[in-house]
């Protein structure tokens, strides 16, 4: 039985604005969802839709073993982080590169051009370590299968448009270029930004030891969402969200997450052997045939 809610706004926009890069608690919401369900605006936009025991669990642990080595500490994550400011040089003078707090966080598949590098290529990831890459592929055509399966409409423009780019920045056979991966990574409260806007997001979890919290937290809605092993959530990731705090968590706790998108400047991407051409003339200035 799946149980369905319309859910009402309990913030303000400004009030919700004013979360973000926030850490949200246990105050930031009224409902938990631990059991399946579909959510809906008072519009009748889909929130979300959360399916327990929906991934394998084989399957999810194939992934987890082919992607965990992509995790490294970075602070390219921006407001989830819990900071997102303009990188300070040596020199006192402010680089155009936006930089947060350091979290333990991996790509796996496909990059666009950006700030750093200004071309479409594979992730490090997935340049140094192809054959695991391509382990964890059939877990990404999982969730791509779920996807469709779940949120039909949503997948549909996001397959045209993946269908559209150059296969060699599409995670074969899917919908998505790319998988973020997380690492006990209790997020602040933001909207994702650089994915399909038409599209809808997703979260999957893997849990090893013990811990409770770090639910999924809509906090305009009030709603969170405590995800296991094996459960999978389609999420309306442009709204405000968050992960509430990890709490009795024993020694050997572990939260790996994935969400994967598609990034949506991969439209954009020639093939490999242009793309090369592009950073050939980004170190000469000069177009070498
Ligand atoms: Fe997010």
């Amino acid at each position: 039985m799946i149980k369905k809610i319309i859910a009402k706004k309990i913030l303000s926009k400004s009030k919700a604005l004013s979360l973000k890069t926030k850490f949200l608690t246990s105050k930031h919401y009224n409902t938990l969802i631990e059991e399946d369900c579909d959510a809906y605006d008072n519009l009748g936009n889909l929130l979300f839709r959360f399916r327990k025991n929906a991934i394998p669990f084989d399957i999810l642990k194939s992934g987890v073993d082919a992607f965990e080595s992509s995790i490294e500490l970075t602070e390219s994550r921006g407001s989830a982080s819990g900071s997102s400011h303009k990188r300070i040089r040596k020199d006192g003078s402010i680089s155009n590169i936006t930089v947060g707090n350091k979290v333990e966080s991996g790509s796996v598949g496909y990059m666009d051009s950006g700030a750093m590098v200004k071309y479409c290529r594979k992730t490090a990831f997935a340049r140094n370590h192809f054959d695991k890459f391509k382990d964890g592929v059939p877990f990404v055509q999982f969730v791509d299968k779920k996807y469709k399966e779940l949120c039909p409409k949503h997948y549909e423009k996001q397959k045209a448009i993946a269908d559209g780019t150059n296969k060699n920045y599409v995670i074969d056979g899917t919908s998505f270029t790319t998988v973020t991966v997380n690492k006990n990574f209790r997020t602040a409260c933001h909207q994702d930004a650089g994915d399909f806007k038409e599209g809808f997001g997703n979260l999957i979890v893997y849990r090893e030891g013990n811990y409770d919290g770090g639910f999924f937290v809509m906090p305009e809605y009030g709603i969170a969402i405590d995800l296991h092993n094996t459960d999978i959530l389609f999420a309306d990731v442009h709204k405000w969200h968050a992960n509430t705090e990890f709490t009795n968590c024993s020694d050997d706790w572990l939260r790996v997450s994935f969400v994967m998108y598609y990034r949506e400047n991969m439209i954009k991407c020639s093939s490999p052997k242009q793309e090369l051409q592009k950073t050939k003339i980004e170190k000469t200035g000069y177009l070498t045939l």
